[in-house]
Protein backbone atom coordinates (compact mmCIF):
# COMPACT_ATOMS: atom_id res chain seq x y z
CA UNK A 1 0.00 0.00 0.00
CA UNK A 2 1.32 3.19 -0.25
CA UNK A 3 2.43 5.69 1.79
CA UNK A 4 0.51 8.89 2.32
CA UNK A 5 1.85 11.62 1.60
CA UNK A 6 2.64 14.29 4.33
CA UNK A 7 0.51 16.62 2.72
CA UNK A 8 -2.07 15.26 4.25
CA UNK A 9 -1.27 15.08 7.75
CA UNK A 10 -2.81 18.02 9.06
CA UNK A 11 -5.81 18.64 6.71
CA UNK A 12 -8.48 16.55 9.19
CA UNK A 13 -11.16 18.78 11.26
CA UNK A 14 -9.60 20.32 14.28
CA UNK A 15 -6.08 19.95 13.48
CA UNK A 16 -5.50 23.31 13.64
CA UNK A 17 -6.68 23.84 17.54
CA UNK A 18 -4.97 20.92 18.45
CA UNK A 19 -1.77 21.79 16.81
CA UNK A 20 -2.31 24.66 19.07
CA UNK A 21 -2.94 23.22 21.99
CA UNK A 22 -0.15 21.12 21.70
CA UNK A 23 2.70 24.41 21.45
CA UNK A 24 0.38 26.22 24.42
CA UNK A 25 1.20 23.09 26.63
CA UNK A 26 4.44 21.55 25.50
CA UNK A 27 7.38 22.94 27.73
CA UNK A 28 10.10 21.83 25.16
CA UNK A 29 8.13 23.39 22.38
CA UNK A 30 7.67 26.15 24.60
CA UNK A 31 11.64 26.85 25.18
CA UNK A 32 12.33 26.02 21.48
CA UNK A 33 9.65 28.54 20.62
CA UNK A 34 11.30 31.18 22.42
CA UNK A 35 14.79 30.18 21.33
CA UNK A 36 13.54 30.19 17.37
CA UNK A 37 11.42 33.58 17.74
CA UNK A 38 15.07 35.22 18.90
CA UNK A 39 16.98 33.54 16.36
CA UNK A 40 14.35 34.52 13.30
CA UNK A 41 14.77 38.14 14.52
CA UNK A 42 18.41 37.96 14.76
CA UNK A 43 18.39 36.48 11.01
CA UNK A 44 15.95 39.54 10.49
CA UNK A 45 18.28 41.87 11.77
CA UNK A 46 21.46 40.72 10.57
CA UNK A 47 20.76 39.91 7.22
CA UNK A 48 17.92 42.10 6.02
CA UNK A 49 18.31 45.37 8.19
CA UNK A 50 17.35 48.31 5.91
CA UNK A 51 15.43 46.61 3.15
CA UNK A 52 12.22 46.14 2.55
CA UNK A 53 11.06 42.98 3.49
CA UNK A 54 8.94 40.68 1.79
CA UNK A 55 7.53 37.38 3.66
CA UNK A 56 6.69 33.75 2.49
CA UNK A 57 5.91 31.61 4.99
CA UNK A 58 6.12 28.19 3.79
CA UNK A 59 3.63 25.70 5.49
CA UNK A 60 2.61 28.17 8.05
CA UNK A 61 0.05 25.99 9.64
CA UNK A 62 -1.70 27.94 12.30
CA UNK A 63 1.00 31.12 11.76
CA UNK A 64 3.47 30.82 14.47
CA UNK A 65 6.23 32.29 12.37
CA UNK A 66 3.91 34.72 10.09
CA UNK A 67 2.23 36.06 13.13
CA UNK A 68 5.78 37.20 14.65
CA UNK A 69 7.10 38.41 11.37
CA UNK A 70 3.81 40.13 9.72
CA UNK A 71 3.91 43.89 11.51
CA UNK A 72 8.20 43.60 11.22
CA UNK A 73 8.06 43.38 7.48
CA UNK A 74 6.76 44.90 4.32
CA UNK A 75 4.20 42.40 3.20
CA UNK A 76 3.70 38.77 4.04
CA UNK A 77 2.35 35.63 2.57
CA UNK A 78 1.57 32.76 4.30
CA UNK A 79 0.72 29.50 2.31
CA UNK A 80 -0.43 25.78 3.40
CA UNK A 81 -2.16 23.27 1.73
CA UNK A 82 -4.59 22.37 5.04
CA UNK A 83 -7.83 24.66 5.45
CA UNK A 84 -7.46 23.23 9.51
CA UNK A 85 -4.43 24.80 10.28
CA UNK A 86 -5.48 27.94 7.83
CA UNK A 87 -8.61 28.73 9.87
CA UNK A 88 -6.57 29.03 13.14
CA UNK A 89 -4.28 31.25 10.99
CA UNK A 90 -6.68 33.14 9.74
CA UNK A 91 -8.19 34.26 13.38
CA UNK A 92 -4.60 35.12 14.34
CA UNK A 93 -2.85 37.22 11.39
CA UNK A 94 -3.81 40.35 10.58
CA UNK A 95 -1.31 41.76 7.62
CA UNK A 96 -0.90 38.54 6.12
CA UNK A 97 -2.27 37.04 2.68
CA UNK A 98 -3.33 33.56 3.42
CA UNK A 99 -3.36 31.19 0.91
CA UNK A 100 -4.26 27.75 0.63
CA UNK A 101 -2.27 25.99 -2.13
CA UNK A 102 0.33 23.71 -2.59
CA UNK A 103 3.29 25.26 -4.48
CA UNK A 104 4.62 21.64 -4.97
CA UNK A 105 2.00 20.75 -7.65
CA UNK A 106 1.64 24.05 -9.29
CA UNK A 107 3.67 27.47 -8.31
CA UNK A 108 0.88 29.50 -8.20
CA UNK A 109 3.03 32.48 -6.74
CA UNK A 110 5.66 32.50 -9.52
CA UNK A 111 6.88 34.90 -11.16
CA UNK A 112 6.66 36.73 -7.43
CA UNK A 113 10.08 36.65 -5.89
CA UNK A 114 10.62 36.92 -1.27
CA UNK A 115 13.28 37.72 -0.15
CA UNK A 116 12.78 35.74 3.08
CA UNK A 117 11.14 32.45 2.75
CA UNK A 118 10.43 30.87 5.98
CA UNK A 119 9.57 27.20 6.61
CA UNK A 120 9.39 25.68 10.12
CA UNK A 121 8.50 22.25 11.26
CA UNK A 122 8.08 20.59 7.60
CA UNK A 123 11.33 19.47 5.93
CA UNK A 124 12.22 16.97 8.49
CA UNK A 125 8.40 15.90 8.71
CA UNK A 126 8.16 15.50 4.41
CA UNK A 127 8.95 12.53 2.90
CA UNK A 128 11.98 12.63 0.80
CA UNK A 129 10.20 13.39 -2.72
CA UNK A 130 8.09 15.68 -0.78
CA UNK A 131 11.58 17.39 0.43
CA UNK A 132 13.17 17.59 -2.62
CA UNK A 133 10.01 19.49 -4.59
CA UNK A 134 9.27 21.72 -2.07
CA UNK A 135 13.06 22.78 -1.23
CA UNK A 136 12.93 23.83 -5.55
CA UNK A 137 9.87 25.25 -5.45
CA UNK A 138 11.17 27.71 -2.88
CA UNK A 139 14.25 28.01 -4.30
CA UNK A 140 12.36 29.42 -7.28
CA UNK A 141 10.49 32.03 -4.99
CA UNK A 142 13.81 33.25 -3.46
CA UNK A 143 14.84 36.75 -4.54
CA UNK A 144 18.34 36.48 -5.41
CA UNK A 145 19.45 38.65 -2.58
CA UNK A 146 16.80 36.94 -0.46
CA UNK A 147 17.16 34.32 2.61
CA UNK A 148 15.53 30.57 3.55
CA UNK A 149 15.12 30.13 7.23
CA UNK A 150 14.48 26.42 7.55
CA UNK A 151 14.69 24.16 10.65
CA UNK A 152 14.97 20.47 11.17
CA UNK A 153 13.63 19.60 14.70
CA UNK A 154 15.06 16.34 14.85
CA UNK A 155 19.09 16.11 13.98
CA UNK A 156 20.02 13.12 13.55
CA UNK A 157 23.59 13.92 15.77
CA UNK A 158 21.51 15.02 19.18
CA UNK A 159 22.47 12.36 21.34
CA UNK A 160 18.42 12.18 22.78
CA UNK A 161 17.23 12.16 18.98
CA UNK A 162 19.56 9.12 18.57
CA UNK A 163 18.58 7.45 21.67
CA UNK A 164 15.02 7.39 20.12
CA UNK A 165 15.58 6.80 16.89
CA UNK A 166 17.52 3.79 18.11
CA UNK A 167 14.40 2.96 20.66
CA UNK A 168 12.24 3.12 17.31
CA UNK A 169 14.43 0.53 15.22
CA UNK A 170 14.10 -1.70 17.65
CA UNK A 171 10.93 -1.41 18.61
CA UNK A 172 8.85 -0.33 16.08
CA UNK A 173 10.81 -0.66 12.37
CA UNK A 174 7.97 -0.36 10.09
CA UNK A 175 6.82 3.04 11.79
CA UNK A 176 7.64 6.19 10.64
CA UNK A 177 10.42 7.91 12.73
CA UNK A 178 11.91 10.69 10.93
CA UNK A 179 15.26 12.32 11.05
CA UNK A 180 17.65 14.45 9.39
CA UNK A 181 21.20 15.38 9.59
CA UNK A 182 23.09 18.98 8.82
CA UNK A 183 24.56 16.86 6.01
CA UNK A 184 21.21 15.84 4.41
CA UNK A 185 20.12 19.51 4.81
CA UNK A 186 23.09 20.57 3.17
CA UNK A 187 22.87 18.05 0.57
CA UNK A 188 19.01 19.43 0.01
CA UNK A 189 20.01 23.09 -0.21
CA UNK A 190 22.50 22.03 -2.70
CA UNK A 191 20.19 20.28 -4.74
CA UNK A 192 18.00 23.48 -5.00
CA UNK A 193 20.84 25.67 -5.83
CA UNK A 194 21.36 26.88 -2.46
CA UNK A 195 23.74 26.81 -0.06
CA UNK A 196 23.50 27.02 3.79
CA UNK A 197 25.15 30.21 5.24
CA UNK A 198 24.91 29.91 8.89
CA UNK A 199 23.53 27.38 11.42
CA UNK A 200 21.57 28.51 14.68
CA UNK A 201 22.16 25.85 17.10
CA UNK A 202 18.73 25.30 19.62
CA UNK A 203 17.84 22.70 22.07
CA UNK A 204 20.56 21.02 23.32
CA UNK A 205 19.38 19.07 26.27
CA UNK A 206 15.92 17.12 26.24
CA UNK A 207 16.58 13.58 28.06
CA UNK A 208 13.38 11.64 27.47
CA UNK A 209 11.02 11.76 30.16
CA UNK A 210 12.95 14.23 32.29
CA UNK A 211 11.25 17.18 32.79
CA UNK A 212 13.74 19.91 32.49
CA UNK A 213 12.94 23.78 33.22
CA UNK A 214 12.76 26.17 30.95
CA UNK A 215 15.61 28.15 32.42
CA UNK A 216 17.75 25.42 32.62
CA UNK A 217 17.26 24.36 29.25
CA UNK A 218 18.16 28.43 28.55
CA UNK A 219 21.41 28.19 30.42
CA UNK A 220 22.39 25.19 28.84
CA UNK A 221 21.22 26.62 25.15
CA UNK A 222 23.54 29.48 25.96
CA UNK A 223 26.48 27.85 27.29
CA UNK A 224 26.66 24.94 24.54
CA UNK A 225 25.68 27.38 21.52
CA UNK A 226 28.42 29.61 22.04
CA UNK A 227 30.95 26.07 21.68
CA UNK A 228 31.36 25.84 18.19
CA UNK A 229 32.34 22.13 18.13
CA UNK A 230 28.75 21.52 20.43
CA UNK A 231 26.71 22.99 17.73
CA UNK A 232 25.92 19.47 15.68
CA UNK A 233 24.87 18.03 18.74
CA UNK A 234 21.67 20.49 19.32
CA UNK A 235 18.10 18.84 18.68
CA UNK A 236 16.75 21.61 16.52
CA UNK A 237 19.17 23.57 14.23
CA UNK A 238 17.79 26.31 12.06
CA UNK A 239 19.72 27.37 8.86
CA UNK A 240 19.87 29.88 7.17
CA UNK A 241 20.49 29.59 3.23
CA UNK A 242 21.24 31.88 -0.35
CA UNK A 243 21.10 31.51 -3.72
CA UNK A 244 24.82 29.55 -3.73
CA UNK A 245 27.41 31.90 -4.98
CA UNK A 246 30.13 29.28 -5.09
CA UNK A 247 31.11 26.05 -3.05
CA UNK A 248 33.90 27.90 -0.84
CA UNK A 249 31.45 29.78 1.19
CA UNK A 250 29.50 26.67 1.85
CA UNK A 251 32.66 24.51 2.62
CA UNK A 252 33.55 27.30 4.92
CA UNK A 253 30.03 27.43 7.23
CA UNK A 254 30.41 23.28 7.34
CA UNK A 255 33.66 23.84 9.45
CA UNK A 256 32.01 26.22 11.58
C1 LIG B 1 4.06 20.83 11.70
S1 LIG B 1 3.17 21.99 10.73
C2 LIG B 1 4.18 23.44 10.87
C3 LIG B 1 3.41 24.72 10.81
C4 LIG B 1 4.24 25.98 11.02
N1 LIG B 1 5.24 26.13 9.99
C5 LIG B 1 4.90 25.97 12.38
O1 LIG B 1 6.12 25.83 12.45
O2 LIG B 1 4.20 26.09 13.37
C6 LIG B 1 3.51 21.47 9.07
C7 LIG B 1 2.59 22.11 8.05
O3 LIG B 1 3.02 21.73 6.74
C8 LIG B 1 1.87 21.76 5.93
N2 LIG B 1 2.13 21.14 4.62
C9 LIG B 1 2.33 19.84 4.32
N3 LIG B 1 2.55 19.68 3.00
C10 LIG B 1 2.52 20.93 2.46
C11 LIG B 1 2.69 21.45 1.15
N4 LIG B 1 2.95 20.65 0.10
N5 LIG B 1 2.58 22.77 0.96
C12 LIG B 1 2.31 23.60 1.99
N6 LIG B 1 2.14 23.18 3.26
C13 LIG B 1 2.25 21.86 3.49
C14 LIG B 1 0.83 21.04 6.79
O4 LIG B 1 -0.47 21.25 6.33
C15 LIG B 1 1.13 21.70 8.14
O5 LIG B 1 0.32 22.81 8.38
Amino acid sequence: MAETSYRESHKYQGKGAEYEQYYQTQAWQKFLWSREQRIILRVLDKYLAGREVHLLDFACGTGRIAGLLEDRVTSSTGVDVSGSMLAVAREKLNRTRIIEADLTAENILKPRRFNLITAFRFFLNAEPELRRVAMRALADLLDDEGYLVFNNHQNLSSPWTRLLYWRHLRKNPQGIFNVMSIQEMRQLVREAGLEIVEIFPVGFFHPPKVPVSSSLNRAIDNVASRVKFLSRFCESPVAVCRRRKNDGIDAAASRK
